[in-house]
């Protein structure tokens, strides 16, 4: 890898006012953000239940934006269809939310949307191996899935630092995106480790509407 990577911010609407969605989005979009990070839980997967493909349906009209779904819901096969269908433009799943992950990658493909690997804190990195010829992004989860607002697990940088050799060894466009506890101390040691795409959903929204420009700026590294 040469140069200066381009850096995105995926704020989670997830830390967003749910009665105001809409507008929270179009804000978003006018704020600078690159991609909108739709986290979608099913308490089930993970302990707490947040967005259906309808919803994301409902946001699609309010931005022309990479819509970047973050599946965190078991099975997921049965879903991948209707998020397609919504908008979503990149589907990120777990693979330990079903038994044959290769499937699930093809799956997404076949939809129309571009598939992410999503390892969590304990997944081990050998998870990547059979699929990293086929996908399009590994989001790396820097806390325990299933809520906003916990604190980065300082572990996870040397995983990116990893991930990032692996992903540079194939050659192939893949995003490296982190996911969790990301402020402005952790932005740029994340950037360092080699994480392409952010995803911040309390230090995008701290502040208020007005504070998002100021934030999404900050934490990519322009301000
Ligand atoms: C956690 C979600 C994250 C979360 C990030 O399960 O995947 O996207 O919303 O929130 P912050 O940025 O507040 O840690
Ligand atoms: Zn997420």
């Amino acid at each position: 890898m040469s140069g200066k990577r381009q850096i995105k911010i995926a704020p989670s609407i997830l830390a967003s006012d749910f009665a105001r969605l809409g507008e929270e989005v179009r804000s978003l979009d006018k704020a600078g953000a690159d991609y909108i990070h739709i986290d979608v839980m099913d308490g089930h997967f993970v302990p707490n239940i947040t967005i259906g493909p309808d919803l994301v349906k409902a946001l699609r009209p309010h931005t022309s934006k990479t819509f970047d779904v973050h599946l965190m819901i078991s099975p997921v096969d049965l879903y991948i269809d209707a998020f397609a269908r919504a908008g979503a433009n990149i589907i990120s799943f777990h693979p330990e939310a079903g038994a044959h992950p290769h499937r699930t990658v093809q799956a997404i493909r076949a939809a129309g949307a571009k598939p992410g690997l999503v390892l969590n804190p304990g997944t081990p990195l050998e998870a990547l191996d059979p699929l990293i010829g086929d996908i399009d992004l590994v989001l790396v989860m820097s806390v325990n899935p299933g809520f906003g607002g916990q604190s980065f697990i300082e572990s996870q940088l040397a995983r990116i630092a990893s991930i990032r050799k692996r992903i540079d060894a194939t050659g192939r466009d893949i995003e490296l995106e982190v996911d969790g506890g990301i402020n402005f101390d952790t932005a740029p040691r994340a950037i360092a480790a080699g994480a392409d795409v952010l995803v911040a959903g309390t230090a995008t929204f701290k502040g208020g509407e007005t504070a998002y420009a100021r934030n999404i700026a900050t934490l990519r590294g322009d301000a």
